[in-house]
């Protein structure tokens, strides 16, 4: 610690105001004759001495009073020093010590304010960005560094979100006329960031009542709805398929009976086959609705696994009965490979027969006619089950696979619409997998075949 020395100066002033009295009093002495010189001179030696190194030690004290009170301030508490020769510095500064270290609590706990509000700011999930009277960056969170880089505080907003509009949504709810606010406190402003990946944002800016103490006075929240835009657009394409896949029956029907009232009123032949395609139609759409409030109901529950032990090796085997007649008659043979170790999956009997009725109608609908349909059920690893369905066709181009469990999608629409197809079943086939926490494979070979796997929780991790 730097010594700081009284200046002589003062030294000596103090020095001489202190001496001053008694010396004009021996001087005093001296000239009324009531004192000799030489006693006097004596005195006045002494005198000056004992006083000279007092004061000495005195100031000293001072000295170190005035460093340790200057110390005080700073971030480490000092040693108090030796005052004896000051009696009165030594309680000021006790004093002042306990005046610092109250200061010094008071500073750390709004350092630990400040802290946590960084850390409150820092957690939520969403990018936030506090601007200034001037639009100036106060305060940023994580969030906003994840998704806007670098945010560098007391610089533009436009330096990391040059959109004009919101720029100038900004400046409105910043703007004052005749010291006072006007219009709304809150704007909020739809943004479309490049990316990638590109994100559909709403910009909530929110004006504060009164600035803050680091002069916060706007917060601008992005919220990310890039995902409910998403499913908004796939709940519009749904209804849009849904629609459509309705109305190609109904507009056949009303043509069909428009014919039948018309024209073809006494032509009994006509009459019997445009009955046959209408009961077709209906059934088409009977198919469709029973369909779609399938998998709505699946979709309800999907959160709810189903708990029951279920026998796949009598699933199978019922699904294998009741689609035997149509492998027949496209000459496709169903071979059915049970391991008789297989142990019972975990999910919903009824739901896990819609799984492989879909997957095995698909198998016998688009394999070549006079193949093999090979549905092999085995235990996979220790705790689960698989299902796997193989059919030989001309499979599927690698480019279709990952879009095929969605609704109405088909690799070959005509083609799927001729043969009786919703588009829906692998929909409803992933729903239900999805519900059983299972999962889905599928795997193609163009020219060659497909294989759809299944695999499902067995009943023995349960036990
Ligand atoms: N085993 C398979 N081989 C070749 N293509 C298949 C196979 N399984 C499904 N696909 C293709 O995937 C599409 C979607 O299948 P999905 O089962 O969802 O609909 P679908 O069979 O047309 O109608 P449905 O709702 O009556 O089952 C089919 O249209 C077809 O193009
Ligand atoms: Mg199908």
């Amino acid at each position: 610690m730097a010594h700081q020395a009284l200046p002589l100066r003062r030294y000596l002033a103090t020095n001489a105001v202190v001496l001053a009295p008694p010396f004009v009093g021996l001087a005093g002495l001296w000239w009324h004759g009531d004192l000799a010189l030489r006693p006097a001179l004596i005195a006045a030696a002494g005198i000056g001495v004992v006083t000279i190194l007092l004061l000495q030690r005195y100031l000293g004290a001072l000295g170190r009073f005035a460093r340790f009170v200057s110390e005080l301030s700073g971030d480490q508490e000092p040693v108090m020093p030796r005052l004896k020769f000051a009696p009165a510095t030594e309680e000021l500064a006790v004093a002042a010590a306990i005046l610092a270290s109250g200061w010094r609590r008071q500073r750390a706990s709004i350092d630990n304010l400040a802290a946590s509000a960084q850390a409150i700011v820092d957690g939520l999930p969403d990018p936030l960005i506090a601007v200034d009277r001037q639009r100036r960056i106060v305060r940023s969170n994580r969030a906003a560094v994840a998704l806007l880089g670098p945010v560098v505080a007391f610089r533009d907003l436009s330096t990391v979100l040059r959109y004009p509009a919101l720029l100038s949504a900004i400046d409105t709810l910043l703007s004052v006329t005749d010291g006072n606010f006007h219009g709304p406190d809150h704007v909020a402003v739809d943004l479309m960031l490049p990316g990638p990946p590109e994100l559909d944002v709403i910009a909530h800016a929110q004006r504060l009542p009164r600035a803050a103490a680091d002069g916060s006075l706007a917060l601008i929240v992005l919220h990310d709805t890039t995902a409910l835009r998403r499913a908004e657009r796939m709940r519009a394409d749904f209804v849009a398929n849904a629609s459509h896949e309705l109305k190609t029956p109904i507009a056949g029907l009303l043509g069909f009976i428009e014919t039948l009232r018309g024209p073809a009123r006494d032509d009994a032949a006509a009459r019997e086959r445009f009955l046959g395609i209408m009961a077709e139609q209906a059934d088409r759409m009977r198919r469709l609705v029973d369909d779609l409030l399938m998998l709505s109901r699946i979709e309800q529950h999907e959160h709810a696994r189903p708990d029951a032990a279920v026998d796949l090796g009598r699933v199978l085997a019922g699904v294998g009965d009741l689609l035997q007649l149509k492998a027949s008659s496209r000459k496709v043979t169903l071979e059915l490979a049970v391991e008789p170790t297989l142990p019972a999956a975990v999910g919903d009997y009824d739901e896990l027969t819609i799984v492989f009725q879909n997957l095995i109608d698909n198998a016998i609908k688009y394999a070549k006619p006079a193949t093999t349909v090979r549905v092999t059920a085995r235990p996979a690893g220790e705790d689960r089950v698989s299902v796997a369905v193989a059919d030989e066709s001309d499979g599927i181009p690698a480019a279709h696979l990952p879009r095929l469990t969605e609704r109405f999608y088909r690799v070959d629409t005509a083609r799927s619409r001729q043969l009786g197809g919703t588009g829906l079943g692998l929909a409803i086939v992933k729903h239900v997998v999805n519900r059983h926490r299972g999962r889905l494979e599928i795997q193609s070979t163009p020219g060659k075949g497909s294989v759809f796997t299944v695999t499902l929780p067995a009943a023995i991790s349960q036990k």
